[in-house]
């Protein structure tokens, strides 16, 4: 019997950059959520290993062993049909190919393998807002993160990661302010605008459909890009307010891939 499984777009709602390993990579400190948008699998016992991608976002997408869902069920030492359905645009900054290898493992019992797939997939494990640090492989839930009503916005142009990484100035920036523990959403998002992205300004400089996302979520009562981008969000006060706005970026830019989206709370109260 096939199983189904969500794997969720994953948003960084603040990226810092606080220094660099000796090997390349970066330290973050990043807090991310994830959304009702997602991309969907099942997996079914076969003798050997298969993959169909079908869905919007499909065109491009490997169907062999450099498919990280591909490597994630080989990890997982099981073989299977694997069907993947791409509803979320990719190299996207929304998780994407980290996600839906971090459902596989899930479905699998294989969570121990999310780091050798990739930076970004120990924090697809589960889809409550978490603490993301390291290289990405720290990760703690945080609480008192309200659900949010968001405007996803892409504009359709890929950044590769190690290139807004590589246009970063400065790699030992501040981490997250450690107030995590909002009375209420007002406090929760004001502190959020005194948070970062630290690769927005390395990402947006060479691409300005990036700044145009930026401004066409201006409405909003914060806008900011997740990931390394060129996905962008916009923060709104409730769920008519996102999907107004949704509706009024589309129409102006029918190419976009533009989502109102409510993100997942977290389970427990304040982490103080
Ligand atoms: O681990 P993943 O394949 O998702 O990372 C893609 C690229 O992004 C890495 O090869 C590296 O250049 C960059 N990266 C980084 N620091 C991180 C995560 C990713 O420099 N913490």
């Amino acid at each position: 019997m096939a199983i189904e499984v969500f794997a969720p777009a994953k948003i960084n709602l603040t990226l810092h950059v606080t220094g660099q390993r000796t090997d390349g990579y970066h330290l973050l400190d990043s807090l991310v959520v994830f959304a009702d948008v997602g991309d969907r699998l099942e997996i079914a016992p076969a003798p050997r290993m298969g993959l169909d991608v079908s869905g919007p976002f499909s065109v491009g997408v490997p169907t062999d062993e450099r498919n990280l869902v591909w490597r994630a069920a080989v990890l997982a030492g099981v073989a299977g049909q694997i069907s993947l359905e791409k509803n979320l645009p990719h190299g996207a900054g929304i998780g994407g190919g980290s996600s839906d290898a971090a459902a596989i493992l899930r479905v699998l019992g294989a969570e121990a393998h999310a780091s050798a797939l990739g930076a970004d997939v120990p924090v697809c494990l589960l889809d409550i807002p978490q603490r993301m640090r390291g290289i990405g492989e720290d990760v703690t839930p945080v609480g008192g993160v309200p659900a949010l009503d968001l405007v996803l916005v892409n504009p359709g142009i890929h950044v590769p990661t190690p290139e807004a990484f590589k246009r970063l100035r400065t790699k030992d920036n501040a981490p997250m302010e450690d107030r995590l523990n909002w009375l209420d959403h007002a406090a929760f998002l004001a502190w959020l605008g005194e948070q970062r992205n630290d690769l927005q300004t390395p990402a947006a400089s060479g691409n300005p459909a990036i700044l145009a996302a930026l401004k066409a979520l201006k409405g909003a009562k914060l806008a900011r890009m997740s990931g390394s981008g060129s996905t962008c969000f916009g923060v709104y006060a409730d769920a008519q307010a996102a999907s107004d706005a949704a509706a009024g970026i589309a129409k102006k830019q029918p190419r976009w891939w533009v989502r109102a989206v409510k993100t997942v709370s977290s389970q427990t109260g304040p982490t103080s």
